[in-house]
């Protein structure tokens, strides 16, 4: 077997941690990170016939039996884990019984997954049902985002539209509009429940006064998702209090979208 800290999968995954932390959107153990992994992204680094243990979660998994997933661990730093990614990270498959996850790799020294596995795993079978292509679900702690959700209606329709306007990348990244939850105790089945039903139509869910979640196709989708987000809600917030006298307004943002072939929520547009 090849070394494991060398494969692709693992690479990229560690270096978004340490972007991440440096971007300071994951303070202490703040943010967490699934990764759906393909017998192909293991086969020549992983005996998936080894289970080390059995670690059981309390929700129905059952549509992701067999599915392996690369998940941070609870407690963890982002900051620490390019330095002891066998002790902070695991890679889990989910057991037959949909209610447990046999760990394959990782957690050394006994810790098991994120406190978010729930909402982790309920967002992936959403974005699955919806994007067979689907793999990747980021929590991050987004410093302007979360102070966004403490000044701004939370109506998804004005989220976004305050988003669009401050920065003209953000309906071609996200024309579908971001989905925002009001304030919720984590980790548990509810808010699990509450962020995958917001990602069918979502990509992005903002959590009031806690963080975000994005997911993709790819680590850098997810990533750079939460990215641009985060980037128009910086503009949105150091240009609170100013008049916005040059935003971009709704005939705009319709040309860009005609421009670029945008399938993009037109009731958030008048
Ligand atoms: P975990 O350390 O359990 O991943 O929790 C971090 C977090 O951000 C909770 O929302
Ligand atoms: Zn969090």
């Amino acid at each position: 077997m090849k070394n494991i800290l060398e494969a692709k999968f693992m690479v990229e995954a560690i270096r978004t941690f340490s972007n991440l932390y440096r971007l300071g959107w994951d303070e202490r153990n703040g943010g967490n990170l699934t990764y759906l992994l393909t017998d192909d992204d293991v086969r020549d680094y992983l005996d998936t016939t080894k289970v080390i243990r059995e670690i059981p979660f309390d929700f129905d998994g059952s549509a992701l039996i067999g599915k392996m997933f690369l998940v941070t661990g609870t407690g963890e730093y982002f900051k620490n884990i390019q330095y002891e990614p066998e002790k902070d990270l695991g890679i889990i498959r989910i057991g037959a019984t949909g209610r447990v996850a046999e760990l394959l790799w990782g957690f050394r020294g006994g810790n098991k997954f994120t406190s978010e596995l729930p909402s982790h795993l309920m967002s992936h079978i959403s974005r699955l049902s919806v994007d067979p292509l689907h793999r990747v679900v980021i929590h991050s702690h987004p410093t302007y985002t979360v102070a966004m959700s403490l000044t701004h209606a939370l109506t998804e329709r004005e989220f976004t539209r305050s988003l669009w306007k401050v920065q003209t990348e953000s309906i071609v990244v996200f024309p579908e509009g971001i989905s925002v939850l009001p304030w919720m105790v984590c980790g548990n089945n509810e808010i699990g429940a509450a962020t995958a039903k917001k990602l069918t139509t979502t990509r992005i869910c903002v959590w009031t006064a806690h963080g975000i979640y994005g997911t993709g196709r790819t680590l850098d989708e997810a990533f750079g998702l939460i990215e641009t987000v985060e980037k128009a809600a910086q503009l949105f917030m150091l240009t609170e209090g100013h008049d916005r006298i040059n935003e971009i307004s709704d005939r705009q943002l319709k040309e860009l979208a005609a421009s670029f072939g945008l399938n993009y929520r037109k009731d958030y547009l008048d």
